[in-house]
């Protein structure tokens, strides 16, 4: 087969279809692993049945519970205890040993939550990634974080555990919802600032892409991509642990994930990149137009004015990144792939989420 398209803190990363990727990888390392288990998004498995079964086979599997209709973000209502529950169970039952291979069908949630219980079951089995998101190809797939929620706080139980393999395919785009277009572009967009000028350029000038991402031509997506994937694996190889530069990749996620809790405590989730895109516009020292342009397609379609400011702080308070009791929000440099942390204080954190609803027009 192919050499992969990147590695990843070890892990190879290959793009495009299953067929060329996935399956002959399969073929040259099944006979490394006891057994194989499918952990697999409900409505992944809805669209895309045939080819999760054409890799499967006869190997035992848990499908998450679709759910029926579609709701934004609403996978992430599943990152939970419970559903660890259910997979470590499920893979009880398979009597899967430790030597077994657990193949991720999913977006970002169950990449999250799926790696974390095979990095814990039975004090780790291997496990490889086969994204189906935009968000998930281009981020969560990669690097290796795994976790969970956890009494309402976005991730707050989690490990460091790298997939045997990744294997993206932008064939499962092509069912994803418009809101989900979106919310994966964000990490598109933060990828461009932090580290690929040329992209984020790029993106400001591409109304049609940053308006409607499901119309471009999967080809082009294939560019974007790799593109994107680039600043993330650049920076992962270079701190796999985030000791230091992989705090940029937080860029956002500071009042994102205060923004993204709130909502998921209220069960109306928003999508992780809604989330994401207001939390870049605060925490962007001085916004320009052409950023508010950028981000304004990004945002989500609810109205910002009515969220209460002192329940977003509480979560923000929270959360991991958090040093000393401090609140603190990792913003790119001046150059691609350098950070500056600014400390929020209460009054400054405030200051900069009314500034942005401002910005936007949602006073
Ligand atoms: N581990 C990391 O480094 C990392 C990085 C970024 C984000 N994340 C996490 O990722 C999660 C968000 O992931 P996401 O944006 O992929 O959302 P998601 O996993 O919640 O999926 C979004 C929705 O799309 C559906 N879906 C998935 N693939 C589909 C397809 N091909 N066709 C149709 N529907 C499909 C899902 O069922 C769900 O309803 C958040 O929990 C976030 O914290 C993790």
């Amino acid at each position: 087969m192919s050499a992969p398209d990147f590695v990843v803190a070890g892990s190879p990363v290959w793009l495009g279809p299953l067929a060329q990727t996935l399956l002959p990888w399969l073929q040259e390392h099944r006979a490394a692993y006891s057994g194989l288990f499918g952990m697999i998004d409900g409505n992944v498995y809805t669209h895309w049945g045939e080819a999760v079964e054409a890799t499967m086979g006869q190997a035992p599997r848990y499908v998450m519970p679709a759910g029926g209709s579609y709701v934004p973000g609403g996978m992430e209502a599943l990152k939970t205890l419970d559903t660890c529950q259910a997979l470590w169970g499920a893979m009880l039952e398979a009597q899967l040993d430790r030597r077994g291979l657990a193949l991720i069908f999913g977006g970002g949630a169950l990449g999250d939550v799926g790696g974390f219980c095979a990095a814990t079951y039975k004090r780790g089995i291997a496990f490889a990634h086969i994204p189906t998101t935009l968000l998930a190809m281009t981020d969560a797939a990669l690097g290796g974080k795994v976790g969970l929620d956890f009494r309402g706080i976005k991730n707050a139980v989690g490990a460091f555990c790298q997939p045997v393999a990744v294997f993206a395919d932008p064939t499962f785009l092509q069912t994803l919802p418009p809101r989900e277009w979106h919310s994966g572009l964000a990490e598109v967009v933060k990828h461009a600032y932090i580290g690929a000028p040329k992209l984020l350029q790029y993106l400001q000038q591409q109304p049609n892409l940053m308006n409607t991402p499901q119309a471009i031509p999967p080809e082009e997506w294939q560019r974007l991509l790799r593109a994107s994937i680039a600043v993330k694996a650049r920076i992962v190889n270079e701190d796999p642990l985030e000791r230091g530069l992989r705090a940029l990749l937080n860029f956002g996620h500071t009042f994102g994930h205060g923004l993204e809790s709130y909502f998921l405590r209220l069960e109306q989730p928003i999508t992780h990149g809604e989330a994401i895109a207001v939390g870049m516009l605060c925490e962007l020292e001085d916004p320009s137009p052409a950023d508010l342009a950028l981000l304004r397609p990004l945002l989500p379609p609810v109205p910002l004015a009515q969220v209460p400011w002192p329940e977003v702080w509480a979560s923000m308070q929270q959360d991991k990144k958090n040093l000393n009791g401090q609140v603190i929000a990792t913003i790119p440099g001046q150059t691609p792939y350098s950070l500056r942390k600014t400390t929020l204080t209460a009054v400054e954190a405030e200051h900069r989420w009314r500034r942005s609803l401002e910005q936007i027009g949602q006073a």
